[in-house]
């Protein structure tokens, strides 16, 4: 075996053989199972894309049916775990509240059948049908409300924004936000789904898989940036603030949230789409200060970052997408999670027909042989 040099974060180390999802960062191009994200985007669903990410290919209109179907008879969540909700600090993180109640799944379907594929697909329908209601849930609770119960007329991404909001949304407000739901399905071996291949690579359940990289995805470099793309929004404040905002930043050295990826060095194919997205939703219910401010912005980030590689990346228009459609900024990280929760199980399923245990190497730079000082002599 060739020993390989550290590399912190693994950068650039490969981890996994994977056949779920393909980026290209020099060309922009994002794929799942081979096929183009742009193409998912405007012909396909978020459930379909869900489908093919798992399962390794498109359904056909029965098993779409099917897998539609299942996911509306498993959304409601049983009373003990929206009891349990109930005793969360309503001042808690919406992504802590999630950590917990996915976990607290594996409490209720314990059996840890890997090598039964009914099982794994009662898992795999389970996970993607709860998490949305949880999360709505959760919104409501800390507020004082009862959850909102699914709707089963409503489909996957109408039925969340139902629930969140009581009321049924506009038809372009769910297509949209199903988009977003298949933009952030999947993306390759990120440290959320490394997590997630690492915690399924013991053989636990894979709700203790979804739970532990819920907590991943949770940590500011990772899921929060769209957050704080709207508190930015905020600061900046008016338009002639803009550049102001971008020298200043740059002359200390802070980063400008929502540009910049460690893989795509052109714009975020993701980004181009939900641009369109926002610019649709935002001409029907009318543009606002955080809109222009953003195209302002990015306007002025190109023209100062572009010849380093730094575009917008999906988290620059996803916020103001969210913001939008009456999302609360918090619950932004939680709704790339249910999102991702795809992308997880099909490494999840991916990881079991491969498994070996991940157990790497460690660089040691302590001392060695250091004798034991007894207590009183410290
Ligand atoms: N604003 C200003 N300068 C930037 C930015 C930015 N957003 N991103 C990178 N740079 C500069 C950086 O200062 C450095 O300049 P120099 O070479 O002169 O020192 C150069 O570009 C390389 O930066 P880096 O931090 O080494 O690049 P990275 O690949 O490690 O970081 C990143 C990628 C996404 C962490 C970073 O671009 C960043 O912090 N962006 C803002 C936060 C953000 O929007 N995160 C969401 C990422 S997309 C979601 C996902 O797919 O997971």
């Amino acid at each position: 075996m060739t020993v390989c040099e550290y590399k912190p974060g693994l950068e650039g180390i490969p981890a996994a053989q994977s056949s779920i999802s393909y980026v290209d960062g020099k060309q922009g191009i994002l794929e799942y199972r081979g096929i183009r994200i742009e193409e998912l985007a405007q012909k396909g669903t978020f459930l379909e894309s869900s489908f093919l990410l798992i399962w390794g290919k498109l359904p056909t209109k029965e098993e779409l049916t099917a897998f539609q179907t299942d996911i509306i008879y498993h959304r409601r969540v049983k009373y003990r775990i929206r009891d349990m909700m109930k005793c969360f600090p309503e001042t808690g993180h919406p992504m802590d509240a999630l950590q917990t109640s996915a976990a607290a799944l594996g409490l209720f379907y314990s059996r840890r059948a890997l090598d039964n594929p009914e099982y794994i697909r009662e898992a795999v329908v389970r996970l993607l049908a709860k998490i949305p209601t949880m999360v709505a849930a959760f919104s409501q609770m800390r507020k004082g409300n009862d959850p909102v119960k699914p709707n089963d007329d409503l489909d996957y991404a109408a039925n969340f924004l139902y629930m969140l909001t009581e009321r049924e949304p506009d038809p372009l407000a769910a297509r949209i936000f199903d988009v977003c739901l298949t933009l952030h399905a999947e993306h390759t071996i990120n440290a959320s789904t490394f997590s997630a291949m690492v915690t399924a690579s013991t053989l636990t359940d894979p709700y203790a898989v979804i739970a532990s990289a819920v907590g991943t995805l949770a940590g500011p470099l990772h899921g929060g940036a769209n957050e704080e793309v709207i508190s930015m929004l905020a600061e900046i404040g008016t338009r002639e603030n803009v550049r102001p905002y971008v020298e200043n930043c740059l002359e200390k050295k802070m980063k400008i949230m929502g540009f910049g990826h460690r893989v795509y060095k052109v714009k975020d194919p993701r980004a181009t789409i939900l641009q369109n997205l926002a610019e649709q939703l935002f001409e029907k219910t009318g543009y606002d200060k955080y809109y222009e401010l953003a195209v302002e912005l990015e306007r002025v980030v190109e023209e100062k970052l572009g010849h380093k590689g730094i575009y917008a990346n999906v988290d620059f228009y996803s916020g103001l997408v969210y913001r939008k459609l009456g999302i609360p900024t918090d619950l932004f990280t939680p709704v790339f999670a249910i999102a991702r929760v795809a992308g997880w199980l099909a490494h999840w399923k991916e990881q079991l027909g491969v498994n070996r245990i991940f157990r790497p190497t460690q660089v040691y730079l302590g001392p060695r042989e250091a004798p034991y000082i007894p207590i009183e002599e410290r």
